[in-house]
């Protein structure tokens, strides 16, 4: 099945050069094509260019006229907490009365409300309340979704996320869906005053578990929802990260070192919550670990963000958290761009710090109080945003030989993605050739 979108008023690529994660002046660049044109085949993109050009080259099964409208890539939500089980409404009152998001969480709610509800809760339940969660995205236009465990934190409950998520990858429309293990996002209740036996426990039981989990269960290529192209033995499709919540109470920068080199030992990838509330040093480290990324940055130092500027690592930010929690203070995004950082948003969907589902909406915040243009929004929520879940080769950007994901989103100019918020401008989602 061939398909060609043409007219497109604008197609905006987001490709980057070198196969490297987009920094400093080509976060400017989204590669607009004006009277834009695209060849689908099957699952992948096999041509990019205008239209006249397409149209004298290709032949096509199906055709689609996008005329005044915007053609762009799917993006990418490379950090979520979507599978959980319940809600945090009381504490959105506490914290409207004036209570802080980590004064809840070290009185016993917080994560630990939501882990509550998630451990009480059946498979079938997390997974199709998860499963709506990722439509809902999908509609937005989110077509890659990285989804953490966190919410199990005993080594039963952290693997049925686990088990969801894998489910969720094998059914789902979006079934992009990496998976990080993140049993350390807090100390569970049964273990409260004792941090460094749970993490014993995280290293000496779950992380082997996890490893196998991983080589043994997680779902390798299929080229239709649902459909086995290779076998269940062969090496998982996917990357498989560790993420540790590094903060002032919850783990230390000690403690979160000691799980990441256990996670190296077995191939993981590394991911880091780190400086949400309180610099630790925690950014520096994780990047001496090796982490693909470290996410929040909210009060990172300049020093710190020379360093990551200097790394591989991605940064990952999350401005829906500090707009959820009615703060004024959000990431320094604009001086870690201007710093030469390679810079990715995401959602950080979750029932306590973000209940966001919204991709557009997370950029029309960082354009407004993280001073980002929207070419750099764009680019943050595409292809650095892939590369942060180790997928910048596959998705993030319209090029041939990538996957087709796709949007036609009902505005003639990207920048009205941005520009306009708490509606949805995204008209078609095309997921891997498909037409969802
Ligand atoms: O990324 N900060 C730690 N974890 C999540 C919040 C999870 C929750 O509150 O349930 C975050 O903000
Ligand atoms: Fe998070």
């Amino acid at each position: 099945m061939k398909t060609i979108i043409r007219n497109a008023k604008q197609l905006v690529t987001c490709a980057s050069a070198g196969g490297k994660p987009k920094r400093g002046d080509a976060m400017r660049d989204v590669g607009l094509i004006e009277d834009g044109a695209l060849v689908i085949d099957g699952e992948r993109i096999a041509a990019v260019g205008r239209t006249a050009d397409i149209l004298a080259a290709h032949t096509a099964d199906r055709m689609i006229d996008a005329s005044d409208k915007v053609v762009c890539p799917g993006f990418v939500d490379c950090h979520t907490h979507a599978v959980y089980a319940g809600d945090r409404l009381n504490e959105f009152e506490q914290r409207i009365a004036g209570a802080t998001y980590m004064e809840i969480m070290a009185a016993g709610g917080g994560i630990n409300r939501t882990v509550q509800a998630t451990r009480a809760a059946s498979h079938q339940d997390l997974l199709s309340q998860s499963g709506d969660r990722v439509f809902e995205m999908l509609k937005l236009g989110t077509t890659s979704v990285e989804i953490k465990t966190g919410y199990g934190l005993d080594t039963l409950n952290e693997f049925k996320l686990l088990d969801v998520i894998d489910e969720l990858a094998h059914w789902h429309y979006t079934n992009d869906i990496i998976p990080t293990f993140l049993a350390a996002h807090a100390v569970p209740p049964e273990y409260r005053g004792r941090t460094d036996a749970y993490v014993d426990l995280v290293i000496n039981e779950m992380l082997p578990a996890a490893a196998v989990w991983y080589r043994r269960i997680f779902p390798r290529v299929y080229t239709d929802v649902g459909r086995w192209l290779e076998p269940p033995e062969a090496d998982p499709a996917y990357p498989f990260f560790v993420d540790v919540f590094c903060e002032d109470g919850v783990f230390s920068v000690e403690q979160s070192q000691r799980m990441w080199e256990a996670a190296r030992g077995y191939g993981m990838g590394i991911k880091a919550h780190v400086d949400e509330f309180v610099s630790l040093g925690g950014v520096t480290a994780a990047i001496q670990a090796g982490a693909t990324s470290v996410d929040h940055l909210d009060v990172t130092t300049a020093e710190e963000i020379a360093v990551l500027a200097a790394s591989d690592t991605i940064g990952v930010v999350l401005p829906a958290v500090n707009f959820n929690l009615g703060s004024h203070h959000y990431a320094n995004a604009r001086g870690m761009i201007d710093a030469g950082a390679a810079l990715a948003l995401a959602t950080d969907l979750n029932p306590g710090s973000a209940p966001c589902y919204s991709m557009p909406f997370v950029m029309a915040i960082a354009c407004r109080y993280q001073k980002l243009l929207p070419a750099e929004a764009l680019n943050a929520a595409t292809i650095n945003a892939a590369y942060a879940i180790g997928m910048g080769e596959r998705v993030g950007s319209l090029e041939v030989g990538k996957q087709a994901d796709v949007l036609i989103v009902d505005a003639p100019d990207y920048r009205a993605l941005m520009y306009e918020f708490g509606s949805n401008l995204v008209n078609t989602v095309i997921k891997r050739g498909k037409i969802i």
